[in-house]
Formats: structure tokens, C-alpha cells, sequence
């Protein structure tokens, strides 16, 4: 299975992917969390990325596919993945569907994340991510008294993008330039819209649901 998650920030892509993932058995590729891991680690491209990303603007497509197309090059990606913030605009989808097609591959379906901004201004305030396994909570929803991980004891922390100014940002980022990708991946006929509000394990079964008919 071959999968692409879209919405907007807070939509749920993250929480989402894990659990689809896991459930499909095939690899997350979340292009926020491979340079958020770029800037921790003070790589180049983390350098590079800190840059856009503290100002909730989208890193440079050339850049952005590059580190996709090695990603996607990865052994554990040859049967299928789930690509989570990519691709996030009309650019990258056409390079993605032509560096699938030159492998004799193409995407079997995009899931469409749907969900309100009032909801995602709330989501995004009260997140707060594990410094260690990586997954996703929120303070108020997960009811979070302590920065503790529940799932391996990590500390979490706060995303220096969650501000409210640059979440405002954001979401004028996704309307302008991601949105697109709903009419265009319509067009290819591979696009299904979830409704993403409701508790998470809800939004996971609509998702499988979704997904079953485009099982092999
Ligand atoms: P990225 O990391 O992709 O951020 P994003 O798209 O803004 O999405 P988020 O991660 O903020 O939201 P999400 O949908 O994953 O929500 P989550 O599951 O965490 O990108 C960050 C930056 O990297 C970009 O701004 C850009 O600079 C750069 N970048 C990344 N990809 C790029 C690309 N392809 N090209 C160029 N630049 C790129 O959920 C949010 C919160 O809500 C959590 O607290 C969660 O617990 C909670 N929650 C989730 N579901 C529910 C539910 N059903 N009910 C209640 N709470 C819920
Ligand atoms: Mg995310
Ligand atoms: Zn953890």
C-alpha cells in the first residue's frame, strides 16, 4: 500500500500515521519529523530548515525532495509507506507521481484529513511530542498532568512552531499551497476524505475503513 496523508496542521496526519502504519505494517514517513530529527541533530539540512520552518513557511521543494527520493529509496519502503506532510504542494505531487512512475510504481490512495480551524487552533496549543519515541499527546485531551511520555518515560516538549502566530501562519501555508492537492489528487481519482473530528481511535477506524477497498 502506497498512502498519503493530507490536512491541514493539527489535522491529526501524525497521530494518524502511526497507527495506520502500524496497522498496514509499512514505514511513516513524516517529512515535519525527518527535519525536525535534521535540526536537533544540527545537520546542514537542519540548519537550513530551522530557518522555514520557525516561520511556518514550507522548506524549498529541491531540498524537500531530495531528502524524500533517498528516503523512499530505503529498503523498508519497497512494499508500500505512508507519507505524512508530503508532498504539500502541486510541485511536489508531480515529481512524486513521476519519481513513482520511473520506478513502475504510483500511489494507491490519498487520505483527505478533515477537520475545522477552531479545532486545530485547540490541537496544536496543548501538543506536546516525546523527545524520545517520538509520539504524539495532548495536555488536555490525553489529560497530561506531568512532561512524562506514558508510552517509555521521555520528556516532552513543546514544538517551537506551535506558537500561535506561526500556527496562523501555517494554515494560510496549507490553504494557499496545500489545499490544491485536493482537487488535484481528486482528479487522479485516488483522493477519500475522513472526517478527522471525534476521539482518535474513531478517526483510525474511518481511516481503515477507507483504506480496505484499496487493500491488494
Ligand atoms: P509538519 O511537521 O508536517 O507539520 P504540519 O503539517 O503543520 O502538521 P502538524 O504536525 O502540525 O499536525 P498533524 O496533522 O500531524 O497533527 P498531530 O497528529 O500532531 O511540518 C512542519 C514544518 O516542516 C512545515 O511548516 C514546513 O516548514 C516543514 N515541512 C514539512 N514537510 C514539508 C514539505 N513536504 N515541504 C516543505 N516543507 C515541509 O495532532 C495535533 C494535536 O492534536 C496533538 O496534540 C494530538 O494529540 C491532537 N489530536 C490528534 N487527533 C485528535 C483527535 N481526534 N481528538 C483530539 N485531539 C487530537
Ligand atoms: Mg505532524
Ligand atoms: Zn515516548
Amino acid at each position: 500500500m502506497r498512502l498519503v496523508l493530507v490536512g491541514p496542521p493539527g489535522a491529526g496526519k501524525g497521530t494518524q500515521a502511526q497507527y495506520i502504519a502500524s496497522n498496514l505494517s509499512i514505514p511513516k514517513i513524516s517529512t515535519g519529523d525527518i527535519f525536525r530529527a535534521n535540526v536537533s541533530g544540527g545537520t546542514d539540512l537542519g540548519k537550513l530548515a530551522k530557518t522555514f520552518m520557525d516561520r511556518g513557511d514550507l522548506v524549498p521543494d529541491e531540498v524537500t525532495i531530495a531528502m524524500v527520493r533517498d528516503r523512499l529509496s530505503e529498503d523498508d519502503a519497497q512494499d508500500g509507506f505512508l507519507l505524512d506532510g508530503f508532498p504539500r504542494n502541486v510541485a511536489q505531487a508531480e515529481i512524486l507521481r513521476d519519481m513513482l512512475k520511473d520506478w513502475g510504481l504510483a500511489l494507491d490512495l490519498v487520505l483527505e484529513l478533515v477537520v475545522d480551524d477552531d479545532e486545530v487552533v485547540r490541537r496544536l496549543a496543548g501538543r506536546r511530542t516525546c523527545s524520545q519515541c517520538g509520539r504524539i499527546w495532548h495536555v488536555e485531551f490525553d489529560d497530561k498532568k506531568d512532561d512524562k511520555c506514558d508510552a517509555c518515560g521521555g520528556a516532552l516538549f513543546q514544538r517551537d512552531d506551535d506558537k500561535e502566530e506561526t500556527v496562523r501562519h501555517r494554515l494560510e501555508v496549507y490553504q494557499e499551497q496545500t489545499a490544491p492537492l485536493v482537487s488535484y489528487y481528486a482528479g487522479e481519482d485516488i483522493l477519500v476524505g475522513v472526517d478527522a473530528t471525534g476521539p482518535v481511535e474513531e478517526v483510525t477506524q474511518r481511516a481503515m475503513e477507507a483504506i480496505r477497498p484499496y487493500l491488494g
